[in-house]
């Protein structure tokens, strides 16, 4: 952190988030919070709240959330440093110079030079696609059909005919070999030293989120090859965590996103007016990628190349944006190779029918399946419907199951009581299955997840009833909280309640990355439906039993049998156990 704790909690503390918000966000007052549309998703009902009391947002429609320095931060695209200072601005505060350690100076330092380096070299080839040097080059963008706003939208350029050209530009700006090196658009080797990575090549710019340019992708203008170079990852330029067009679509708050394979699709998309598309970079899409969507949008139509390779890469996609929590659909191309040649040919309305009728990515994932079945032998039929029933029984509802059997019937020659009986039989296969395995791997994760939304309510309790600390506090220690994160949070929030105040704002300011902060205020917004206050008591007593109960689990699990201490320390526990559940809590 550059800025110390004291300076950070100040600007904070003098930025009150209910007048903060207000400014971009139409707020209504219900009850102790205030309520408004999300900024960060497109929703038609507020489920975006402003909680005075805490100093905090959340949305518990997309699980936006944080204090007014995350709200900054997220809402304008800034970067912790730039937010800090426009909240200081607005309370007439003056920072002081920022304090840094070696180590993150250094780093800040070499990473500030390589943003820098390629902001120059964006600007560098801008300027030649406008020189005559670069007429050729400009030609062949207007005659692939982007219109000149598009080309300047996304500030195509050109790396001109020499090899050094861009060399000696920025050497004449007088920037170091070493930092040229970590820049990504040099190379070296040893007959030549070092020289330029791009050159007679068309540039796309490839910008973060916070529109900063953090390397790019250049195309021979015709058949050669490589058709594309792209840089190479530095201190600034993660493969993995970076969508082409991103910056642009995350504002475009379409209830889904495009996401297609190249460069020129999602310029061709964008300028058809589906600014919603994105790239991942000459990568397959990663569980990063897949993540990172999930805070823009909750479904992804795959535009993928119509070719082998492209299903391909659909099938790999599908189940990582599933596990992102991310409903998939796939949009056919044919006859046409990709969303540029597809708009091309038959335009923009075309291709929004094409985006209404994007198919579902199990039935998908289906009629893939399929082509590897011989469907005219009736063991291959069998074969084939035997591997869809399978598919089917991994839904957990059976209303999905039931939906799918039904899509699966009206596409394929089998009646719905055949293959209900079939996807029956998979999951009775699967339960004795279970019942010979050792129960406890299959039943994990949804206990983990019962006692993380427990251990989260405790937090958020203690921030919400003062009250209720003392007597939570008796059985339940920061150490309880089985999250690195969790145990993190609750020990700074312990402390600060024996110290008297809670103050959740502050604890946010003790994470930078604007992920961890949408973790913490999780933390404090863990909702749950309670009635009146007797039943909140009662859920209050059935939590603190949940987490203790737990804890003791994990000890006992651990317990070494010949630990005579240990043992008598867990009968003790179990027997406190049972005293929660007498216990008298009052609101
Ligand atoms: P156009 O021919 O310009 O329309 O390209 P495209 O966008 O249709 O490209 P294609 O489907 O061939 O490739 C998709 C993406 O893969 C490109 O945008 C690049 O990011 C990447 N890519 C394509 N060819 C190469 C290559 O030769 N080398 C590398 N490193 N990446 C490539
Ligand atoms: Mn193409």
């Amino acid at each position: 952190m550059y800025y110390s704790d004291d300076v950070i909690e100040e600007v904070r503390s003098r930025n009150d988030i209910v007048d903060v918000i207000s400014g971009y966000v139409k707020l209504q007052r219900k009850g102790s919070s205030y309520f408004g549309l999300c900024p960060f998703h497109s929703e038609k009902s507020p489920s975006f709240s402003v909680s005075p009391g805490k100093q905090m947002y959340y949305c518990f429609g997309c699980g936006a959330g944080g204090n007014v320095l995350t709200f900054i931060m997220e809402y304008e695209n800034f970067t912790f440093p730039e937010a800090l200072k426009l909240l200081a601005d607005r309370a007439g505060m003056a920072l002081p110079e920022p304090e840094y350690s070696d180590e993150a100076r250094r780093q800040r330092d070499l990473k500030e030079s390589v943003r820098e380096i390629n902001k120059m070299a964006a600007n560098y080839f801008y300027y030649q696609l406008r020189s005559p040097q670069g007429e050729r080059a400009l030609k062949y963008l207007t005659d692939r059909g982007l219109s000149d706003q598009t080309i300047k939208r996304f500030g195509l350029g050109y790396a001109g005919q020499y090899s050094d050209a861009l060399y000696r530009y920025l050497k004449g700006k007088d920037i170091s070999d070493q930092l040229l090196k970590e820049s990504g658009l040099m190379q070296v080797n040893e007959k030549q030293g070092m020289y330029d990575k791009f050159w007679n090549r068309v540039m796309f710019p490839i910008m973060d989120v916070n529109n900063k340019v953090i390397g790019f992708g250049g195309r021979v203008m015709g058949d050669g090859k490589p058709k594309y170079l792209n840089s190479p990852e530095t201190v600034i330029f993660d493969k993995s965590r970076n969508l082409y067009g991103l910056n642009y679509a995350r504002t475009a708050k379409k209830r889904y996103m495009l996401v297609c394979e190249g460069y020129m699709d999602v310029i061709s998309m964008h300028q058809a007016g589906f600014t919603n598309a994105v790239a991942s970079l000459g990568t397959a899409l990663t569980s990063q990628h897949a993540t990172l969507l999930k805070r823009y949008t909750d479904e992804v139509i795959l535009t993928y190349d119509s070719d082998e390779a492209g299903i391909r890469a659909a099938l790999r996609a599908i189940p990582l944006l599933k596990e992102a929590g991310i409903s998939t659909k796939v949009l056919h191309m044919e006859p046409y190779k990709d969303p540029d040649e597809f708009i091309k040919a038959l335009g923009t309305e075309a291709f929004q029918e094409r985006i209404d009728r994007a198919e579902n990515s199990f039935l998908f994932e289906v009629s893939v399946l399929q082509k590897s079945y011989d469907m005219k032998d009736p063991d291959g039929k069998t074969r084939f419907f035997q591997a869809v029933a399978a598919k089917i029984a991994e839904f957990e509802l059976e209303i999905e199951r039931e939906n799918y059997i039904e899509a699966i019937t009206g596409r394929y020659q089998i009646s719905f009581e055949g293959l209900r009986k079939m996807v029956a039989n998979v999951l009775m296969q699967g339960v004795s299955a279970r019942r010979v395995q050792p129960v406890r791997q299959q039943a994990r994760p949804e206990k983990e997840d019962g006692i993380r939304k427990s251990q989260r309510l405790i937090l958020t309790w203690i921030t919400e009833y003062p009250q209720l600390f003392d007597v939570i506090s008796r059985y339940i220690q920061p150490e309880d909280f089985s999250d690195e994160l969790y145990c993190e949070v609750a020990t700074m929030l312990y402390d600060q309640r024996k110290k008297g105040t809670v103050n959740p704002a502050q604890i946010i300011n003790h994470f930078t990355d604007p992920e961890q902060q949408r973790s913490v205020a999780q933390l404090f917004n863990t909702d749950v439906k309670v009635g009146n206050p007797k039943e909140m008591e009662k859920a209050v007593r059935e939590t603190i039993y949940k987490v203790v109960e737990y804890t003791i689990d994990q000890k006992s699990h651990a317990l070494d049998p010949a630990d005579m201490k240990g043992l008598q320390e867990l009968v003790n526990a179990k027997r406190r156990l049972q005293e929660i559940l007498r216990l008298h809590i009052s609101l």
